[in-house]
């Protein structure tokens, strides 16, 4: 199963990848854990993004598009994938299409603005696993560890309120017209759309999607 998480920064995509990998046995592939690996390395590839990631802006497409062909073709997504982050401008989404990557479903989580400001002030995220957590809604089980690791959870750079409402505003910007081109690939049955409604609880969340992927 080939499936593409939509949806604003903090909308629930890495939360609910959690449960889908587990449930369904299908690699995460999320861009931003990518950049963020990339950038704990001190690659060339971490140094450019970190600019951009901090101040909430969007890598260039280039650099995003050969990152994910590359980790689409590795042995483990030959059963399928989910992807989280990815595509978020038109031409992403046009160079995965003209790469022949094709998607069985499409879910778009929709949570209002406001909501979102406030589950980042709360995230808390384990870099290494990519599990996330929030203070309230999602707590660990031991204040700030992470629940397999004991590790040390940490806040996002990128995470400071007035970043998050810069990404907010280029998700509506650019992102967001993904939305009218998934649904106009669903009518022209190359995918299928779902549309969900991403405030209701973090479990709730999951058996909605475990209704529509089956
Ligand atoms: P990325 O890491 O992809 O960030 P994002 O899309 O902005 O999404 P987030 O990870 O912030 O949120 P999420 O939807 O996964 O929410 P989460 O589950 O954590 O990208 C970071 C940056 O990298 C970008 O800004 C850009 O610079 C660059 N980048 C990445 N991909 C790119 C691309 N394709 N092109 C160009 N640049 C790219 O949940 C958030 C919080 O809410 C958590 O605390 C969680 O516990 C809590 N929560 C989750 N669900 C619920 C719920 N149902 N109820 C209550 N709380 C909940």
């Amino acid at each position: 199963m080939r499936i593409i998480l939509l949806g604003a920064p903090g909308a629930g995509k890495g939360t609910q990848a959690q449960f889908l990998m587990s449930k369904y046995g299908i690699p995460q592939i999320s861009t931003g854990d990518m950049l963020r690996a990339a950038i704990k390395e001190g690659s060339e590839l971490g140094l450019a993004a970190k600019k951009i990631m901090d101040a909430g802006q969007l890598v260039s497409d280039d650099l995003i598009i050969g990152l994910v062909k590359e980790r689409v073709a590795k042995a483990d997504c030959a059963n399928g994938f989910l992807l989280d982050g990815f595509p978020r401008t038109i031409p992403q989404a046009d160079a995965m299409k003209d790469a022949g990557i094709d998607v069985d479903h499409v879910i778009e989580f929709d949570v209002p603005d406001d909501v979102i400001v406030e589950r980042m002030s709360g995230r808390r995220v384990h870099p290494a696993s990519g599990r996330v957590y929030h203070l309230v809604y999602n707590p660990p089980k031991v204040a700030g560890q992470d629940d397999e690791t004991g590790e040390e959870l940490v806040i996002r750079a990128d995470d400071v309120e007035a970043t998050v409402r810069k990404r907010l505003a280029i998700y509506h910007e650019q992102t967001e017209l993904l939305v009218g081109y998934y649904r106009k690939a669903a009518e022209q049955g190359q995918t299928h759309y779902h549309h969900l409604d991403g405030t209701q609880a973090v479990d709730a969340v999951s058996q909605h999607l475990v209704k529509l992927l089956g």
